[in-house]
């Protein structure tokens, strides 16, 4: 039975959209390799510490911050707010959640103001602002623009054993639902959420947590990402793309997810769809619809479930994983082939129902 975060009694922050991610990489030379050399990110300012990157179209200081450390994890998951007052509100509601909250006036991280971090319910490391310093948006600048250049912050991804818990804590901070997984049984196994007018802002995908799943760039069009796979291959990194490229069922959105040095996962985006009307339809999908994950119906390698990244807590300590009790989507999926269908009223009828096709287009 799950345990629902209570809903707070003072108005969630008006939140406008996903803005950054801090994480903790163990070599930041290495680390810079994979993000600025290898797909391009750009550097809004660097020191012995920390790395602070920004996709193309970006106009605030950054979207990604590299920050070196001991053990490799997420320090900041960090949303935009509306306005100075909306952090404020942020800080209101986590303290009515009981959640403990650290604000600081002069920012976490360079080029932001106002801020406050929380432990949120779930256990990941949230944070809201206002204040940042802008810089220059090189929409334009094409004499920079590589082929395989990412142009946005789309999203971020995270793990989480209890799937409804996380999905009624995040529609209650003002997220709505874009499409989910489910089982005939009522099981979720993972959430789409957005603020902004696109797919999502976060996912939540069931499994131990909290953990980090990905933090992923928009490119584009196609044609960028399979850019980035030739030139990993030219690198002899191939070794690093964990999955795709291919189309997801889920958002549409074609993709590719590769791992940085400390096998953060990064996925690469483009082409989801529109979702800011206030009467979008939720998409479900069944967990047995092999086609949910991969339109072409290619398989999820088992990493993909069961690897992510650690979060810390406002100390820097890591927070302690749980389990995952309910279903876990690769128990019910990964070679159950009994179990899954890509023409769903065909399912039982196995090669029956590729002769029906085939006999159909004669
Ligand atoms: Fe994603």
């Amino acid at each position: 039975m799950t345990n629902f975060v209570p809903t707070p009694t003072v108005p969630a922050p008006d939140i406008v959209r996903c803005a950054y991610m801090e994480i903790v990489v163990t070599d930041l030379a290495k680390s810079r390799e994979f993000y600025v050399d290898l797909l391009g990110l750009h550097v809004t300012e660097e020191d012995e510490n920390a790395i602070y990157l920004r996709s193309l179209e970006e106009f605030i200081h950054h979207n990604l911050v590299l920050r070196k450390g001991p053990i490799a994890a997420v320090a900041a998951f960090a949303y935009r707010v509306k306005s100075p007052a909306e952090v404020d509100a942020a800080e209101a509601y986590y303290k009515e959640l009981g959640c403990r909250t650290e604000r600081r006036k002069e920012g976490f991280t360079k080029g932001i103001g106002d801020s406050v971090r929380v432990e949120d319910p779930l256990g990941f490391p949230y944070e809201f602002f206002y204040e940042t310093e802008h810089v220059e948006r090189l929409t334009q600048r094409y004499d920079l623009y590589s082929a395989g250049e990412l142009v946005r912050l789309d999203h971020f991804n995270q793990v989480t054993p209890d799937v409804p818990r996380g999905r009624k804590y995040l529609e209650d901070l003002g997220f709505r639902v874009s499409e989910d997984i489910q089982d005939s049984d009522g099981v979720t196994y993972a959430a789409w959420m957005h603020r902004k007018q696109t797919v999502h802002d976060t996912a939540l995908t069931g499994g131990n947590g909290p953990r980090m799943h990905h933090v992923a760039f928009a490119t584009h069009e196609k044609h960028n990402i399979i850019q980035i796979c030739d030139k990993m291959g030219a690198l002899r990194i191939s070794d690093r793309i964990e999955r795709g490229p291919g189309r997801h069922g889920v958002s549409n959105a074609f993709y590719l997810y590769i791992l940085d040095p400390d096998s953060h996962r990064i996925e690469i985006y483009t082409q989801d769809y529109y979702t800011g009307d206030p009467d979008n339809p939720t998409i479900t999908w069944d967990v047995h619809d092999n086609q949910r994950r991969d339109w072409w119906g290619n398989p999820v390698v088992p990493s993909w479930y069961t690897e992510a990244s650690l979060v810390l807590d406002l100390d820097g300590n890591p927070q302690p994983v749980i389990e995952r009790t309910d279903a876990s989507e690769m128990a019910v999926t990964v070679g159950a082939d009994g179990f899954s269908y890509t023409r769903k009223d065909d399912s039982a009828a196995g090669t029956d129902a590729v002769g029906f096709k085939l006999g159909a287009q004669v």
